[in-house]
């Protein structure tokens, strides 16, 4: 007979979420999707620039989610979570999820010229160095990225989100055209057409004399009388964008709106949308978005897409299932 006193029944799961200083607002979001209180963390500077974390109520045992999104201050707010993965790991949380909905240094994902880092990597590297369990991310710039992990990362996309806003706008019947910024993004704006009955696709090449400088080059496609909405998956200083809304209006589209993920919004980007004949720029809130700045610009929330990603993940369930299984990487 078994002797009761053997048995051990191990505690219920505890979701945890925790916010850094990127992009507190999303994290708020999520946790009231979640119905869950975000949980209580001290987090400051100090006056040489070291950063300091405390967590203030006890995260043992927990499955901890933390949601940092490094971009306005990358390399601090990059810093910041990992000094928050290893405060949680060394007061023993069970498991430690990174979100990162914008992937920092997501564009420095391979060589181009000799001598060059492959950014993105030391970024995958600092993350595992600081033991946590797995990532969780949003169109990232390149599929390779999830191969520099060995530890899990699921991939999300708000490109179906992105999609649906654009399919039930009422555009009085004019047809539509997708756009693809240049000749990589062409998967990603194939799988924003795949949304939409009836939406053309068009692509357009360019080129980089300089960081930062983009000069739209080739165009293929009929963008004539249709409203042409070009699909990215990064908005910085909206250089791209700018050069492919007037090379789309000079090829005779009727109207052109702009949609990407990750809206950035660095340097020139705002007053460059606003003198630029784009009708509305689409994106969403991966990273904090001053929408303020300029009013051609939509910011559309992703925490729904999170909260469910983190609800299936602490219940062990598919991730995949929430895109139809359309949330693979390129
Ligand atoms: C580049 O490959 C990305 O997909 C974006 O097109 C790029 O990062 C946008 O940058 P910017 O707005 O500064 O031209």
């Amino acid at each position: 007979m078994a002797d009761s006193t053997c048995c051990v029944t191990s505690p219920r799961k505890r979701l945890m979420i925790f916010s850094g200083r990127s992009n507190p607002a999303l994290a708020a979001k999520i946790a009231d999707k979640l119905d869950v209180q975000l949980g209580s963390i001290e987090l400051k500077t100090f006056s040489n620039g070291e950063i300091y974390a405390r967590f203030e109520e006890n995260v043992r045992g927990s499955d901890m989610f933390i949601v940092q999104s490094p971009c306005d201050s990358i390399n601090d707010e990059l810093m910041e979570l990992l000094i928050m993965i290893q405060a949680a790991q060394l007061a023993s949380a069970k498991r430690i999820t990174a979100v990162m909905p914008y992937y920092p240094y997501s564009r420095q994902d391979k060589k181009s010229a000799a001598r060059e880092p492959i950014s993105a990597r030391l970024v995958a590297t600092l993350l595992e160095a600081s033991k946590v369990d797995r990532v969780l991310s949003m169109d990232l710039h390149q599929g390779q990225i999830q191969g520099f992990f060995e530890i899990p990362v699921d991939h999300m996309t708000a490109v179906p989100m992105l999609a649906d806003y654009f399919r039930y706008k009422d555009f009085g019947g004019t047809p539509l055209v997708a756009v693809s910024a240049d000749a990589g993004g062409v998967k990603l704006a194939k799988r924003f057409i795949n949304r939409i009955p009836g939406c053309d696709l068009a692509v357009l090449t360019k080129m980089r004399p300089d960081h930062n400088v983009a000069q739209t080059m080739h165009f293929i496609g009929d963008v004539r009388d249709k409203i042409a909405i070009i699909v990215d998956d990064i908005i910085d200083t909206a250089g791209s964008i700018t050069s492919a809304i007037e090379t789309l209006y000079d090829n005779g589209a009727k109207e052109v709106y702009v949609t990407a993920t990750h809206g950035i919004f660095s340097g020139p980007a705002f007053d460059r949308i606003g003198s630029s004949g784009v009708k509305e720029v689409v994106v969403t809130d991966t990273v904090h978005v001053e929408a303020a700045g300029c009013d051609k610009v939509k910011v559309l929330s992703v925490a729904d897409i999170l909260a469910r990603t983190i609800r299936n993940v602490f219940e062990d369930e598919s991730v995949s299932e929430i895109f139809a299984g359309d949330n693979q990487l390129f």
